[in-house]
């Protein structure tokens, strides 16, 4: 395993690179509102518990890795669905604010994808997840938007939109020379043969890789001594020769065309690591959007995905460049 020392004036020269950069990334998938409450226990079935307030706040994977992206200053292109309802408004106006160019995602009749989230004293959670209007991404839809996808630098991909239109955007991609990340989250085990053909590079965390190639977990959460050259040849075989696979607060580990990368965490003092994987998906998106070799953009994600563990909420915990900046300097 490679550890390259990167120093942070080069993760900053090169956050610097993502906000300078033209070049477009177009993402590819869901939005939600998300509905959270607390409660001192998760009820049981036929229960009722009380709660503390209700927050919403926006999420959807995709979205938070649009949000992320473009709060660093990357140029975003938002695909997917919203519904007629309150949260549409609501969901689009946050992306604006992050500067996600939203001009053409679709309005659809109904409600816009939710999820609700009931959060125990000890942080166990439970998640309903209603798609809404991210069930109706459709081919039809990303075909019409064929010049929005073949622009980009990169395009990002998510499980939360049917995998027929996740495919569908994956192959126009391919086919017009974009790079594709995907994100297999929500886990599917066996990735459509299509897909992994029209995709370039695989982002899972560790939980999720290992279901994928079918091998255990360190039992003492020991990653580093875990043969990640036997990873990466696993990964060949399943059709990448490039993935990220995401560690938590241990950091992540970048494999690339057979060479594999240690990307150190950085260190903070975490209050809610959610949409922390997704902080860290886009911002590798706006690193290679800007030119970057995926290890180079995977360091800027650690401190971008860092900043965005220091507060609450997905989106509305993610950083500028310069609130990442500052919080590391
Ligand atoms: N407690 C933490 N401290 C610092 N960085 C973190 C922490 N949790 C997550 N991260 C960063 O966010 C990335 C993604 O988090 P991870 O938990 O692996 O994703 P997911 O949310 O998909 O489970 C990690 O690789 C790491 O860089
Ligand atoms: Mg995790």
């Amino acid at each position: 395993m490679q550890v390259e020392h990167i120093s942070k004036e080069q993760v900053f020269a090169d956050l610097d690179r993502c906000a300078a950069s033209e070049r477009t990334l177009a993402v590819v998938g869901s939005m939600n509102a998300d509905y959270t409450v607390t409660t001192e226990r998760l009820p049981g079935p036929g229960e009722t518990v009380n709660a503390g307030p209700l927050t919403v706040l926006p999420g959807g994977k995709s979205g938070n890795q649009a949000a992320t992206a473009a709060r660093i200053g990357a140029k975003v292109h938002m695909l997917g669905a919203v519904g007629d309802d309150a949260n549409a408004d609501f969901l689009l106006g946050r992306l604006r604010e992050a500067g996600v160019d939203v001009g053409d995602v679709l309005h659809v009749p109904g409600p816009s994808g939710t999820t609700v989230i009931t959060v125990d004293s000890h942080g166990e959670n439970t998640i309903v997840y209603s798609p809404g209007s991210n069930a109706k991404v459709s081919v039809e839809y990303v075909g019409g938007h064929k010049d929005v996808i073949a622009g980009a630098a990169v395009l990002g991909l998510c499980l939360e939109s049917p995998m027929d239109t996740v495919i569908a955007a994956a192959r126009i991609a391919h086919e017009a020379g974009v790079k594709v990340l995907v994100n297999d989250s929500p886990f599917v085990p066996e990735l459509p043969a299509d897909l992994v053909a029209n995709s370039d590079i695989l982002l899972v965390n560790e939980h999720e890789m290992s279901q994928l190639l079918g091998i255990d977990e360190p039992a003492d959460g020991d990653w580093d001594a875990v043969d990640w050259e036997a990873i990466a040849e696993r990964m060949r075989g399943f059709g990448y020769d490039q993935a990220v696979i995401t560690l938590g607060g241990d950091g992540s580990v970048v494999i690339d065309h057979g060479v594999c990368h240690r990307v150190p965490p950085v260190k903070v003092r975490a209050v809610d690591t959610t949409g922390c994987g997704d902080s860290f998906m886009g911002t590798i998106l706006a690193g290679l959007a800007a030119g970057l070799e995926l290890v180079r953009a995977a360091h800027v994600a650690a401190y971008v995905a860092a900043y965005a563990a220091t507060g609450y909420g997905a989106q509305a915990s993610y950083g500028t460049a310069d609130q990442v900046r500052a919080l590391f300097s």
